[in-house]
């Protein structure tokens, strides 16, 4: 049998995970093919050569969870910094902490606010629409915090990432605003966060460092030109797990799911330091990016490693994506989801076939929670296969 035993189609987290628990549970031999040119998914990041900045190509991309199988598991391959997430927002000329805390209202107020003093003002703010109930983004957005600071902090922030003025958005995007009635601006909740010590690469190179594991990188699963494609993998009845987009699977041919993407726009400045921060956010429509990412401040531990005269900053345009474009974040409408219903049904009766990850079935998720469902349907739904 020329084949081996299992195909996996996609290199970034869940395909990397399954691979490396076949491999581990049964001796099986995985190939596993990308369309890209290299590993990693979106996880993927490469070392700048002039900053010394480690650039996480598809965006920033920061390792937290509270999942003890999921941080034993990946602590097998890397170690991970102590990085600790937190986000600044620039708005009409001063810096504020986010998440919106103690600090940001009180810096924004000019007060000097208890927990309970902030508590009450929000609340007074937030009941100018007291009793409606808000059908458009902006109504919900001031119900939730109160027009002041959501017209400071999120109005133009979330107006920019949909391409959409709020008032004409459905207020289902957001259930809730988090305020920290503290000054506590510690991004994460998790248990455990930090940055791979040595790059994400390094991290997902380790996890198929095995002769049994093989790699396609600039291969096409719908390419019949190239022997993993779809049909004849079918036809030799190859146990497949499929990573990319379900709509795409089908040919489209129920209609495709919706997707926002991010374009990114590289800054070099001459500048040991720009932003102060990892993260800056523009909370104003006048900055057309969302946030900039200056990525050597995600890791202060490598200063010697890096430029101290220069720095790369990557600004981040958020639209909605078209065929070919990256897909980054589900839209979700009530219509996606019943278009990825449809779709899920026709998955579930593809023989030989796992559908999985965040395209494969079309949902946001973190790294954690992907790495975390992949050790399940390894279990569940990919043995099975290999045992047969
Ligand atoms: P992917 O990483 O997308 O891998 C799927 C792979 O399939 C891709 O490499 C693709 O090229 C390949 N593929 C698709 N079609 C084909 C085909 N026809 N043939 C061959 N190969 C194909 N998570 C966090 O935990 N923390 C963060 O801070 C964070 N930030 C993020 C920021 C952005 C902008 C985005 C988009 C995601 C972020 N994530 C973050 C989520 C994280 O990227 C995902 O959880 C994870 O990368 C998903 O892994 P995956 O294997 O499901 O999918
Ligand atoms: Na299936």
């Amino acid at each position: 049998n020329k084949y081996p035993d299992l195909v996996v189609v996609g290199a970034g987290l869940f395909g990397l995970t399954v691979a490396q628990q076949a491999v581990e549970h049964t001796g099986a031999r995985v190939h596993i093919i990308d369309v890209r040119g290299h590993i990693g998914g979106n996880a993927y990041s490469y070392f700048d050569e002039e900053t010394g900045a480690e650039i996480h190509r598809y965006g920033a991309h920061l390792f937290h969870t509270s999942n003890k199988r999921v941080w034993e598991y990946v602590n097998r391959f890397t170690g991970f910094t102590d990085y600790v997430h937190r986000v600044y927002a620039t708005h009409d000329g001063v810096v504020y902490p986010l998440p919106i805390n103690l600090g940001t209202i009180n810096q924004f107020f000019r007060a000097a606010y208890t927990p309970a003093e902030a508590k009450a003002v929000i609340e007074q703010q937030a009941g100018e629409l007291a009793g409606t109930d808000p059908q458009n983004l902006n109504d919900k957005g001031i119900q939730l915090i109160g027009r002041p600071l959501y017209e400071a902090f999120i109005k133009n922030y979330t107006g920019k990432q949909w391409q959409t003025d709020p008032s004409e958005l459905p207020a289902s995007i957001i259930k809730r605003l988090p305020v920290r009635f503290n000054y506590d601006n510690r991004y994460f909740r998790d248990t455990w966060e930090g940055l791979p010590r040595d790059g994400y690469t390094k991290w997902m190179e380790r996890m198929i460092d095995d002769p049994r594991i093989t790699v396609g990188l600039g291969v096409d699963f719908f390419d019949e030109a190239q022997p993993y494609n779809k049909k004849a993998l079918k036809e030799a009845g190859v146990p497949v797990v499929y990573t990319g987009p379900i709509d795409r699977y089908f040919g489209y041919e129920l209609g495709d799911l919706k997707w926002r993407t991010v374009d990114f726009k590289e800054v070099r400045y001459d500048e040991g330091d720009h932003f102060g921060c990892p993260v800056m956010n523009f909370s104003d429509a006048d900055v057309p990016y969302t946030r900039a990412i200056e990525f050597k401040n995600f890791n202060p531990e490598r200063r010697d490693s890096q430029n101290p005269d220069r720095t790369v900053v990557w600004e981040e345009y958020s639209r909605f994506a078209e065929r070919g474009d990256e897909p980054y974040y589900p839209i979700n409408t009530d219509e996606d989801r019943k278009l990825y219903a449809q779709y899920e049904a026709k998955a579930k009766a593809e023989p030989n076939t796992v559908f999985g990850g965040r395209l494969g079935t079309y949902k946001y998720y973190d790294m954690h929670q992907v790495i975390d469902t992949a050790l399940t349907a390894y279990e569940t739904q990919v043995a099975p296969l290999l045992n047969k």
